[in-house]
């Protein structure tokens, strides 16, 4: 299955907050980003991984696009975290990244002034072999 690194033990750039007053969320708490572009929350991570998948909540009524990097290279851009309906309702957003083996660094950083989406965790699935 899927590895797990939580929101709350990443990296959040500067006026964002690590809060748990939205219930529903996995672990102790999910990534606050800044309301401002460039805003970002970024993971250390472990490949190798197919693809990339961010749970999150967005209790607006418009989506959050983050520009999605691996290792300071955009590989997503835009990318819209819908609106979930309330800030206790938690959904996901995918991406397919080829990640190769060893510690990569997976940042999301919010492209307009709402910033991004409240970040619950970033899912790392398993490479597909071929058998
Ligand atoms: C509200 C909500 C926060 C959210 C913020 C936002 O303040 O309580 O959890 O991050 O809106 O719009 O980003």
């Amino acid at each position: 299955g899927p590895t797990r690194y939580e929101a709350e033990s990443a990296v959040v750039s500067e006026g964002g907050t690590i809060d748990a007053n939205h219930a529903g969320f996995s672990g102790t708490g999910f990534a606050n980003g800044a309301n401002a572009v460039g805003s970002y929350v970024e993971w250390q991570v472990t490949g190798p991984a197919s693809a990339l998948t961010f749970g999150y909540a967005n209790g607006t009524a418009a989506a959050r696009p983050v520009d999605i990097s691996v290792d300071g290279t955009v590989v997503a851009a835009a990318v819209p975290f819908p609106a979930t309906g309330a800030w206790t309702t938690w959904s996901t957003v995918a991406r397919s990244v080829a990640l190769p083996s060893g510690s990569h660094t997976v940042r999301v950083t919010a492209t307009t002034a709402d910033g991004p989406a409240n970040l619950d965790y970033l899912d790392l699935s398993p490479e597909v072999r071929a058998s």
